[in-house]
């Protein structure tokens, strides 16, 4: 009689960092070879996990924190812990952290190993190992909400998702009967993430995918942008020049004491609010474009 194989062992790093370096973060492990991410939300910050098959990391955390420490004064300096998983361990912690959802009165987001969509939903299959957006996270479960009561197959809109990561709103926009998404990441790595999670959507052909937003059209129906409450302010007036008149704008990832600050700025920006979402902390704003859009850009993509 032979003896089993001895259990695959992951090597985990987990760095604890406020959430405006959450991407950096992530980009950084991804950067490294982490074939996925695993984010929660710790209060005072975010955890951003992540599973190696080989060791190696440790030595490059702390030049990578000091670059951080250099390129965000404001923020605190992560801490990080490395430890090992067994894979039996691994696949079960996996699993634990990504139950299916059923969002809003339509969608129900699972993963590839839940096969069954309740009868009456509109399944959106995610790989969460693959980039920032499985539904999990407040400010994404926030947009679902307010993308199932917005979208309908009559109204058929055309959206513009901005910072699409996994590309999780613009296929939800389309499975509840948008006619078109743009989705649109500053990172080339969540456009090919968004790309593959399309194509597994069956909905390709009707998201397009781009790293800028550029001179896209300004008569969209619906933007919805899931970013840093001061990303949300900065594209404040972009957002509001591209939309038609009478469209709505979504806003996500303010926790809920940032929520005033984009408010005020969307306003000036000639959007009125219609809506909130308040989901475990993380506010959701939903506003109509009932005046005439401004058309001055601020913000860059
Ligand atoms: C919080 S995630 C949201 C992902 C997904 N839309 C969701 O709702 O779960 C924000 C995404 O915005 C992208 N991003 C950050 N700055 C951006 C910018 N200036 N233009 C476009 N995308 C940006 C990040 O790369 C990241 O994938």
């Amino acid at each position: 009689m032979t003896n089993p194989d001895p259990p695959r062992i992951w090597h985990a790093v987990e760095i604890v960092a406020d959430a405006e370096l959450a991407d950096a973060v992530g980009a950084f492990l991804l950067e490294h070879g982490a074939p996925g991410l695993q984010t929660e939300d710790r209060g005072a910050g975010v955890a951003v996990i992540a599973h190696f098959d080989r060791p190696g990391i440790a030595d490059d955390l702390d030049p990578f924190f000091d670059h951080l420490t250099t390129n965000f004064p404001d923020s605190g300096r992560p801490s990080a812990r490395c430890f090992e998983v067994e894979e039996a361990a691994w696949e079960e912690n996996w699993k634990a952290h990504f139950p299916p959802l059923a969002i809003g009165t339509r969608l129900f987001v699972h993963p590839p190993w839940i096969a069954d969509v309740p009868a009456g939903r509109i399944g959106i299959e995610l790989d969460p190992g693959m980039a920032f957006g499985t539904g999990q996270h407040g400010s994404t479960h926030g947009c679902l909400a307010a993308l199932d009561d917005l979208v309908t197959p009559a109204a058929a809109p055309r959206v513009l998702d901005l910072g699409t990561g996994s590309g999780i709103l613009a296929i939800a926009a389309v499975k509840l009967g948008a006619r078109s998404a743009l989705a649109v990441d500053i990172d080339p790595l969540a456009c090919e993430i968004a790309a593959v999670n399309a194509a597994t959507n069956g909905v390709a052909a009707q998201v397009e995918i781009a790293t800028t937003l550029g001179e896209s059209r300004r008569d969209f129906d619906i933007v919805v942008a899931n970013l840093f409450s001061g990303m949300l302010i900065g594209f404040a007036n972009d957002i509001a020049s591209r939309l038609r008149d009478g469209g709505h704008a979504i806003g996500a990832g303010l926790e809920t004491a940032e929520a005033d600050g984009v408010i005020e700025a969307w306003t000036a920006a000639g959007m009125e609010m219609q809506r909130r979402y308040d989901v475990e902390g993380w506010s959701t704003i939903v506003f109509s474009a009932s005046r005439p859009a401004a058309n001055n850009s601020s913000a860059e993509t």
